[in-house]
């Protein structure tokens, strides 16, 4: 057997062309083009093309592709209906779980051979998480459930969704840029599920509620959910020193940092910290990126010569938070923009297919007798 390797640390389990990442440099590329010059250039449509077919588009393949995202948003009737059928206190990634696995039934997919068709469930896919995750939304707050409108871009159609308000340039311009940088990150834990699911030849929608399933732990995209929290239990930039001191002495994360691939700052983290304070400054300034702040500089100190810095999801709670998202929507916007990156590389593991089928270190008894159940 090979090395054993806990969490598949430095494991190296298949081929791949769409993420690069340097954790040591702090480099993220897709398709080899920087997530700096993706996040300020292109948009969420151009960046799900570039993922999905592997290249840029021209003009008129990005139209082809916007117009087809356009005709297939929404979601059937039926999965609206299984939606009301939860109860309200449904956590949102549940409900989206829930809801992908179901349009399985919907668009039954379960021979996996004909890319074409493939890449069609990748696009619808893509174009129908928005409307889950909003029609959730609102029907948890007893609320109507909006149609899509097609004459907006991916990410303004989804703020109407949530909202019922066509948003303003500004709000739309920073979702799209949050949609980007979260939309492909190598093998990362959801990913990975995504890949393993779609090796074995499950369907298109199976692959993505699993990945979602995943995806909604703290150590994965829960993360930013966790780190408002905090700051917001923090509530102080006085509490910030003393809050550390326990976290580090007694060991505990302090959600927002640390990455398994990333030992310097997340050029997410850059980016998005960037955006935080753009939006502060035109919409009022928070407590919170203060604490944020503060935290970083201490964890530079203390946790800095151990490789931990903020990951994305450091400041991508309090952008989302300003932009008034409540805080259970934070991860559901994460599989909003991840699922491009989660049907990429389903396409990409069919085109070379071998199940995963990894070993395990048997540490349980060598041989141990049956007892009868009247003589235990
Ligand atoms: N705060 C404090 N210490 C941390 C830390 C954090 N957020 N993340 C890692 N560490 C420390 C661990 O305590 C451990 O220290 P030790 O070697 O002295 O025992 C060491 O760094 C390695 O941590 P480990 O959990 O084994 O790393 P990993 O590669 O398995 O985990 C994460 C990576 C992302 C799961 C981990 O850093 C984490 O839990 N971060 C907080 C959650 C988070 O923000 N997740 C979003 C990721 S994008």
């Amino acid at each position: 057997m090979s090395e054993f390797s806990p969490g598949l640390a430095g494991v190296v389990a298949d081929k791949s062309t769409i993420g690069f990442i340097d954790g040591n440099a702090g480099v993220l590329r897709y398709r080899g083009i920087r997530i700096e010059e993706l996040s300020e250039k292109s948009t969420f449509e151009e960046t799900a093309y570039l993922l999905i077919e592997g290249t840029l588009p021209t003009r008129d393949q990005l139209a082809a592709f916007d117009a087809e995202l356009r005709a297939l948003r929404g979601v059937p009737d039926g999965i609206i209906a299984l939606l009301r059928a939860l109860p309200t206190s449904t956590h949102p990634m549940v409900a989206l779980q829930a809801a992908v696995a179901a349009l399985g039934g919907f668009f039954p997919h379960s021979d996996v051979s004909d890319r074409k068709k493939n890449r069609d469930a990748a696009v619808r896919l893509t174009a129908a998480l928005p409307a889950i995750v909003a029609g959730f939304d609102r029907i948890r707050k007893g609320l109507t459930v909006l149609e899509p409108n097609r004459s907006l871009t991916h990410a303004a159609d989804f703020l109407w969704l949530l909202n019922g308000q066509v948003p303003d340039a500004q709000e739309t311009r920073i979702l799209d840029m949050c949609l980007v940088m979260h939309a492909e990150h190598g093998f990362n834990a959801s990913t990975f599920t995504g890949r393993v699911v779609g090796s074995s030849l499950a369907n298109p929608y199976a692959v993505v509620s699993a990945a979602v399933g995943s995806l909604s732990g703290p150590l994965h995209g829960g993360a930013n959910e966790e780190v408002l929290e905090m700051l917001r239990e923090i509530a102080d930039v006085a509490n910030v020193d003393e809050f550390m001191k326990d976290r580090i002495e007694n060991k505990k994360k302090i959600m927002g940092l640390g990455h398994r691939i990333y030992k310097v700052k997340d050029p997410r983290a850059d980016v998005l910290q960037a955006l935080a304070e753009k939006l502060f400054e035109e919409k009022g300034a928070t407590p919170l990126y203060d604490i944020a702040y503060a935290i970083e500089q201490v964890a530079k100190v203390k946790l800095g010569p151990k490789g931990i810095y903020p990951n994305v999801d450091f400041y991508s709670g309090l952008v989302y938070d300003k932009l008034g998202f409540a805080m259970d929507l934070f991860t559901p916007i994460f599989a909003v923009a991840r699922v491009a990156g989660w049907t990429a590389h389903w396409l990409e593991q069919l085109q070379d297919n071998r199940i995963y089928r990894p070993d395990a270190l048997y540490v349980g008894p060598a041989e141990a007798a049956y007892v009868e159940i009247d003589a235990r």
